[in-house]
């Protein structure tokens, strides 16, 4: 049916329509209007796993001037690297709610990958949307709502292509936790099962705004959706990606996620990568390269859809000016050697020169210093215990607080949680230039503390009246290759609780200290009731994964240089059933586990609203060291609304293929040509590629899916730029709103601001976090006035039946709330009647 999550759309969209790339492809289409089969297929997939410096190497088509294609991990840097900076996690700088901040974070990570030579960065992570709060990936995002995942993904994406690397958005869509997320032999991947609704208004939000940023590239998740594998999935590639958000650049799949050859293409799939099978060993096998070369001249494929995959490569690449003096891959993945083997997936491969050790962390410890401060989040300060005075006597406990003793880099993809928590682990890691600690960061300070390195209270550190403990704990979570104390990814044994037997810890330290200070290195939410009232623990400050700055900046918050001024990106419960039963990790099934959204629209702080359940700290709240107040709230109507968005403009030209399949010989091996056993060639001997052209007469045709057509369609009501139709984005209402610092400390504020929308016949959660901003340090005394919109968009919902976006209730009575949290929303701009 239409709109069902897994309903077939063919054919696969021609990118260029959109007129930001129109340059592009022109540059991009006259390329491949000159190459030859085998060098198109050749860009299409990676030269196989471990066969070349980066994590993902495309072929290369030289003739033509295209070099191979360098794709690298991961939001927070450069993974296994060096002269990297590891940057606060994405959970970090989402804990910030600063849009300046995240563009500039961007900029330096776009800085960093351009300085290695990598042309494709593996990143931003806006899915998981953290619908789990036990998921192991949740913190390479920005948080558990679409709109904070929308700014954090859409601003990294402009700061990062400001500097003409191209990003990845990842991973489309719906997946949601690590266990079971592969298909491979024995079982198929987990089917993340969701109505139309909610992919829409949750999953697909974030997504929608980083199109709209002109991402280059989108990886498709290893999980199915409705059951269809989302690398084969035509109607979430071609229907939604392609047609109804308008994306113009490629798609690749996720590593080793692709399981069909044909099918995937004519889904819409654009790059294999790494481009091997994984059903199989690794052999040498994929589905594409020489496969490709195959289905197209037996006329399996048809030749537009290839042209097209290789132009979008091609038109991202001219689009972030990659033709023009790009750095060429100086540093390799697999190896911290200076020389090593150029194919490391080779049994024999030649050696060479492979890490050239370029430093490209230039003066981005800065910013990584600012992101790691500003998210800094005060969750209770009992008589007003922090700041620290600076002559305090500290006793400080926890291993967290220091560098973990066995070398910062000792765990392969920061797979162990030892010493201070700096990010999670798995391909969303980065080797540690250095960590600052927060020990580092107490000898820095010349504080008078003493440390005890251990997680069990110790007996000898002598309490008196005038100390105050600082105990660090943490809780870890990563990605499902790597299982660390028995949590494959998700906290599966580790639940939401800290880690390292913590609670125990600090119910210790606060049984023989009268102030208690607890800091959290943590992935997410975890729970607290053990200890969150005992009267000693004074303060709870989340650190979050400050990356290599936890100390100077921890240093500046605990001191008060400055105050705290994060909030949290997600809701913290006071137990695991707040959260809901549907979102709790799917276990074992026999067949294809199915994890089947019940829930809908409630998850995180909609659920609680809905469910009336008061969370320990609700989604948003942060604390500071002064406080504000908000005035002279002013709300100015934009356009006219109406409850459907106007028509959507119809798409522009698109280049012409052709449809000729080109003659075998484009795909022939080339004379005496040295092999690399297992690379991934796109040429096929003679006699297969003669084969295959005389297979393009047969009668006998690849049976085609059903609802198969070459047709190229107009595209959907609700589509029509990047990110849909562009009266979506239609200013509905510009807000302005005064906030004055009204304490005695210096302190910057964050402004939230919720929609209410009135009551409809579409369920809708009581309220939804549309905009924010945050204020530059307002000096005791001080104002600013910050401006917040709402557009057509954040006051729609998804109509499944007309599939669009509609206002349900036109002259209906919207809330526009403006707070500091989700549960302290203290001013309400009038009323809203859509009028
Ligand atoms: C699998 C991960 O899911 C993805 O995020 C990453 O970019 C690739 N591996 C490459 O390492």
């Amino acid at each position: 049916p239409p709109g069902y999550v897994a309903s077939p759309y063919y054919p696969s969209p021609h990118g260029g329509w959109v007129s930001d790339w129109s340059e592009s492809y022109r540059k991009a289409s006259l390329l491949v209007s000159n190459m030859t089969l085998a060098e198109k297929t050749n860009l299409t997939a990676g030269s196989g796993i471990f066969m070349g410096r980066c994590v993902g190497n495309t072929g290369s088509a030289l003739r033509v001037g295209i070099p191979q294609l360098c794709l690298q991990d991961g939001p927070l840097g450069l993974r296994n690297s060096d002269h990297n900076t590891a940057f606060p996690a994405g959970i970090t700088i989402g804990a910030t709610w600063d849009k300046d901040l995240m563009r500039r974070r961007g900029v330096a990570i776009g800085e960093e990958f351009r300085g290695k030579g990598v042309n494709i960065h593996l990143g931003p992570s806006v899915g998981p949307l953290g619908r789990k709060p036990r998921g192991g990936r949740n913190w390479e995002g920005f948080g558990a709502d679409p709109v904070l995942q929308a700014y954090g993904g859409a601003l990294s994406i402009e700061g990062i292509q400001s500097v003409g690397v191209v990003a990845t958005i990842k991973h489309l869509v719906a997946n949601e936790q690590e266990m079971y997320r592969m298909y491979s032999l024995v079982q198929p991947g987990i089917s993340s099962n969701l109505d139309d609704r909610t992919l829409h208004e949750l999953y697909l939000w974030p997504f929608a705004e980083g199109v709209r940023s002109g991402v280059g590239a989108v990886m498709i998740a290893y999980n199915a959706v409705n059951g269809s594998a989302c690398a084969q999935n035509s109607y979430l590639i071609n229907g939604i990606l392609k047609d109804e958000l308008g994306f113009q650049g490629f798609v690749m799949s996720d590593w080793l996620a692709q399981i069909s050859g044909v099918a995937s293409s004519l889904a819409g799939l654009d790059l294999s990568m790494p481009g091997d099978i994984n059903q199989v060993p690794l052999f040498g096998n994929s589905y594409w390269m020489y496969e490709y070369s195959r289905a197209i001249l037996n006329g399996s494929v048809p030749v537009d859809r290839l042209d097209d995959s290789v132009t979008r490569i091609l038109a991202a690449y001219f689009q972030m000016g990659q033709d023009q003096n790009y750095p060429r891959p100086n540093f390799d993945t697999n190896t911290q050697n200076a020389e090593g083997p150029l194919y490391p997936g080779a049994l024999i491969s030649p050696q060479g020169v492979v890490n050239e050790f370029v430093d490209v962390q230039g003066n981005h410890a800065e910013v990584a210093r600012e992101v790691a401060r500003d998210a800094i989040t005060l969750l209770k300060n009992n008589n007003n215990v922090l700041p620290l005075p600076r002559n305090s006597s500290l006793k400080v406990f926890g291993t967290d607080a220091e560098k973990n003793p066995d070398g910062i880099n000792s765990c392969t993809d920061q797979g162990c949680n030892k010493g201070t928590l700096g990010m999670g682990w798995g391909s969303g890691s980065a080797r540690y230039p250095y960590m600052d600690s927060p020990i580092d960061g107490f000898k820095a300070r010349g504080a008078r503390y003493q440390f005890f390195n251990t997680d069990s209270f110790p007996s000898n550190s002598n309490p008196s009246p005038s100390d105050t403990a600082v105990v660090f704990v943490s809780a870890d979570s990563g990605e499902n290759y790597i299982t660390v104390e028995n949590n494959p990814g998700d906290r599966t044994s580790a639940n939401l609780n800290l880690w390292h037997n913590g609670d125990r810890l600090i119910r210790d330290v606060a049984a023989q200290y009268a102030n208690v200070v607890v800091v959290v290195h943590t992935v997410g939410p975890v729970l607290m009731e053990e200890w969150h009232d005992l009267p000693s623990v004074k303060a709870i400050v989340f650190a979050h994964l400050p990356g290599q700055e936890a100390g100077a900046s921890l240093m500046e918050v605990l001191y008060g240089d400055v105050s705290p001024s994060g909030h949290l990106p997600y809701t913290v419960a006071k137990t695991e059933d707040d959260y809901g039963q549907s979102v709790k990790l799917v276990g074992f099934q026999l067949g294809q586990p199915q994890d089947t959204f019940t829930e809908g629209l409630y998850i995180d702080y909609r659920y609680f609203h809905k469910n009336s359940i008061t969370p320990r700290y609700a989604f948003g709240h942060g604390l500071s060291y002064t406080s504000f107040s908000l005035s002279s709230a002013t709300i100015t109507a934009g356009i006219p609304l109406t409850i459907t968005p106007p028509t959507r403009p119809a798409k522009g030209e698109t280049p012409a293929y052709s449809t000729a399949i080109p003659p075998p010989s484009e795909a022939y091996w080339p004379e005496n040509f040295n092999r690399i056993w297992r690379y991934l060639y796109s040429w096929l001997e003679k006699s297969d590629a003669d084969a295959a052209a005389r297979a393009a007469n047969s009668t006998t045709k690849y049976p085609y899916p059903a609802g198969y057509s070459n047709v190229q369609k107009p595209g959907p009501a609700s589509g029509g730029a990047q990110g849909g139709n562009p009266a979506l984005f239609d200013v509905a209402y510009d807000i302005s709103v005064t906030i004055t610092n009204t304490g005695s400390r210096s302190g910057k504020a964050v402004a939230q601001l919720y929609v209410q929308f009135p009551s409809s016949s579409f369920d809708t959660p009581i309220l939804q976090l549309r905009d924010f901003d945050k204020t530059s340090t307002l000096a005791p005394g001080a104002s600013e006035t910050v401006s917040l919109r709402v557009t057509r968009k954040d006051l729609s919902v998804w109509d499944v039946v007309s599939q669009n976006w509609i206002i349900p209730n036109l002259g209906g009575d919207y809330g526009i709330w403006i707070g500091d949290s989700s549960d302290n929303l203290h001013l309400r701009c009038g009323t809203v009647a859509g009028s």
